[in-house]
């Protein structure tokens, strides 16, 4: 038996609800070849978004995506396009071969089985070439694609550029952004202040795309949806929302418990769902925090509580702490990306993570 409410795979068809103004939105980029910039907190549904937005339009455009979370040198980011644009159309395997040989100046194809899907797939084999030259194969091929039809190359978790550090991947995505006719690139990320750096005055890739933050569901969408499937009032749905601050996977995974348990839905249900979630998380997220020493502990703490103003001398004599000490911890919390920051105010990106700090913080 399936749950309409998939929290933790990528929700499609039927099972994606809402983001209507999103796709209008994604629709006039694509329509005019333009690139967007789509960020958001943690698990609010950019994949879903993207994934599902793709599938809409595959009929008229040559649709790429690729993940790049766990690229680790820059040929692993070339290799990761590569195979976004080896497999972007599934027909027969033999006719896509032939069709990627011809594209390619220099990287060859085979066919291969995806150990995660069991399906078929195919692999670029790029073990003698450079960085330079699988860049150079893939752009070259995208170049001569785009001439016949419209493209949308849309490259999540953007933001992992940055830690390629010897090379400017971004100095040379301009290059060929600038170049391009026909093409729409959609950048996705979660790390905000990392990936509106990218994109900042001076940087290379500065006004190369407009920038679109990716809010919470509507809670409309949410009860419209639901409602086919539990029998839930609308404040129940408004509670959920809350309790989760919006984020679009707790939303999902507490609407997921509460279909399974077949119960009636009152506030203390949906209070031991969430419960039941952070539990089973517990040991994770105890393990996390033990890597932290003191001072990072304190400054989490800190922020799962306050989230703005945390330097103020009520919350420095609080947790008898110095402002210094404070700042570089939270620095460092930064960089371990256990906390984003947005303006002046820091927050913990996860809502579980951060409804669980909180817990201790009581
Ligand atoms: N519009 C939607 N309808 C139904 N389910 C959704 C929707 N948006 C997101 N979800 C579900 O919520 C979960 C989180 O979404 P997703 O992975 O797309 O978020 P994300 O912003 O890409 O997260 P991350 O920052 O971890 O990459 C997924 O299980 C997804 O299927
Ligand atoms: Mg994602």
């Amino acid at each position: 038996m399936r749950s309409p409410f998939l929290y933790d795979n990528i929700a499609k068809g039927k099972n994606f609800f809402g983001r209507g103004e999103e796709i209008q939105f994604l629709d006039k980029i694509v329509s005019y070849s333009n690139n967007a910039l789509i960020y958001s907190k943690r698990r609010m549904g950019k994949t879903a978004l993207i994934e599902n937005f793709l599938d809409l339009k595959k009929k008229d455009f040559i649709c790429l995506y690729a993940d790049i979370f766990d690229i680790a040198s820059k040929e692993d980011f070339a290799k990761t396009l590569l195979k976004a644009l080896s497999n972007y159309q599934k027909s027969d395997i033999k006719i896509a071969i032939k069709k990627l040989t011809n594209l390619f100046k220099r990287v060859r194809v085979e066919p291969t089985i995806d150990p995660n899907t069991l399906e078929y797939s195919i692999k670029p084999i790029v073990i003698t070439l450079s960085f330079e030259e699988m860049m150079d194969d893939f752009f070259g091929a995208v170049k001569s694609l785009s001439q016949n039809k419209k493209m949308i190359i849309a490259i999540d978790e953007f933001q992992q550029i940055t830690t390629i550090k010897d090379t400017k991947i971004d100095a040379m995505l301009r290059k060929y952004i600038q170049e391009r006719e026909n093409i729409s690139y959609l950048f996705l990320g979660s790390k905000r202040h990392t990936l509106t750096s990218l994109f900042s005055y001076k940087a290379p890739l500065y006004e190369m795309a407009t920038h679109f933050e990716l809010k919470a569901l509507k809670i409309e969408d949410i009860f419209s949806y639901s409602k086919k499937y539990l029998n839930i009032a609308k404040d129940d749905i408004e509670y959920i929302f809350s309790l989760s601050d919006g984020e679009t996977k707790l939303v999902l995974h507490i609407l997921h418990l509460l279909y399974i348990q077949k119960e009636k839905i009152t506030k203390t249900l949906i209070d031991s769902a969430l419960n039941e979630i952070l539990n089973s998380k517990d040991a994770t997220f105890r393990m996390l925090f033990d890597t932290l020493n003191n001072n990072q502990k304190i400054a989490l703490k800190i922020i799962g509580k306050y989230k703005h103003k945390i330097f103020t001398s009520e919350v420095l004599n609080e947790y008898n702490i110095k402002k210094q000490t404070l700042q570089s911890a939270v620095e460092s919390l930064l960089k371990k990306e256990l906390i984003d920051k947005e303006n002046s105010d820091y927050f913990i990106p996860d809502r579980s993570f951060e409804l669980w700090c909180q817990n201790m913080a009581l």
